[in-house]
């Protein structure tokens, strides 16, 4: 992925992920929004913790930013558990995951961040390790290996992935709950901002802090990185205070514009449309029209774009509604039924008449 984007996905280098930790709400009464999902998730957990059993396990899905690993914490968190963390990526073979399952304590939670990228073998050992609490450890090769069970300590699996679809339906199903976390609506994201620039010590009028929600994209992660932009902007540029005015002109300079969209947004918006005419086109070809991979326009882009009503995915491939038109300043071509218009405009004498 890029990393040149003010409004990117993941945390962006270490000095991002520790003011991330900083403001990282620790229980789930501090989580703002996706009420939905706290309520469900907090019954789950609670309801287990009465029944001194650990709860079913949980897949988080969502794009990135939207409180994934802040909600794996919580979990354990609420639990009184330690969590260890590991992610799809880092689990190349069987063994890797088999290392880590041996060595969980009962009762721990174990966080598996992208889960959608795991080595087959080592999916398949999961699948037991959940259902059973078992793994079978291969010894040997060929006709002369022997697969050893191991019992591994009752623990809870939290999962989380960008994209669920990519999921093998044997793994979907073994996660007891699912919790699917939308954007979030401008009046969450404006607590968000409020908090966080609290606990960064920063003075943002009311207007102000509304203005950086509105173009966060739905998104903390982006909301957070805003606030520290608009505060470098009113740090040097001015006595320190975000005024709405100020948070403006920051937000302008970053090029985030009044909906939110950034650099890729608009450029894979302004490829579809004057390259392509409007689409349809496919995912990949939009892709390399815009230099960046076929899954960071997918997950981080698109997700926003169809969410705003600018872009749409049809099974013939990506296409721009009117409003993409209107929004980039540009005029959107006839509707195809429109294409008589041409020859019955009213006043016009009559054909032949
Ligand atoms: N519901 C929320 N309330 C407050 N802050 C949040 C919330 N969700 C995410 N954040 C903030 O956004 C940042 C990114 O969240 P994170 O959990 O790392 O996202 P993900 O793992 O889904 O990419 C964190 O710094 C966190 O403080
Ligand atoms: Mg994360």
């Amino acid at each position: 992925m890029s990393t040149d984007r003010l409004v990117g996905s993941g945390a962006e280098g270490p000095d991002e992920e520790v003011i991330e930790a900083a403001l990282r709400p620790k229980r789930l009464d501090d989580f703002v929004g996706q009420e939905r999902v706290r309520e469900q998730l907090g019954l789950v957990l609670h309801s287990a913790l009465r029944r001194s059993r650990t709860p079913d396990h949980v897949l988080l899905s969502g794009g990135p930013g939207l409180g994934k690993t802040t909600l794996a914490m919580i979990i354990a968190a609420e639990l009184g558990q330690p969590l260890r963390v590991s992610s799809g990526p880092a689990i190349e073979r069987a063994g890797d995951l088999a290392a880590i399952l041996s060595t969980l304590a009962e009762g721990e939670v174990l966080f598996l961040d992208e889960i959608h990228r795991m080595a087959r073998p080592a999916e398949e050992m999961l699948y037991m390790a959940m259902e059973d609490f078992r793994v079978d450890v291969v010894v040997g090769k060929g006709p002369g290996a022997t697969a050893i069970p191991l019992d591994i300590a009752p623990f809870t699996l939290v999962g989380a992935t960008t994209r669920a679809g990519m999921l093998p339906g044997p793994l979907r199903d073994r996660f007891g709950f699912v919790a699917h976390m939308d954007f979030y609506g401008p009046e969450e994201l404006e607590v968000i901002v409020r908090r966080s620039a609290r606990l960064l010590d920063v003075k943002i009028a009311d207007d102000a802090a509304a203005e950086v929600a509105g173009r966060s994209r739905g998104t903390p992660r982006i909301a957070n990185r805003l606030l520290r932009r608009v505060r470098d902007f009113a740090e040097v540029r001015a006595d320190g205070v975000v005024t709405a005015g100020l948070a403006r002109a920051a937000l302008e300079l970053y090029e985030v514009d009044e909906r939110g969209l950034d650099r890729l947004d608009r450029a894979v918006l302004r490829s579809l449309l004057a390259t392509f005419g409007g689409g349809p086109v496919g995912l990949s070809t939009l892709a390399v029209s815009v230099g960046e991979e076929p899954e960071t326009v997918e997950v981080v882009a698109e997700p926003f774009l169809v969410r705003q009503g600018l872009l749409a995915r049809t099974p013939r491939g990506r296409i721009a509604t009117p409003a993409a038109w209107t929004h980039l300043g540009l005029t959107p071509p006839p509707p195809p039924g429109d294409a008589g218009t041409l020859f019955d405009v009213p006043g016009d004498p009559p054909p032949g008449g």
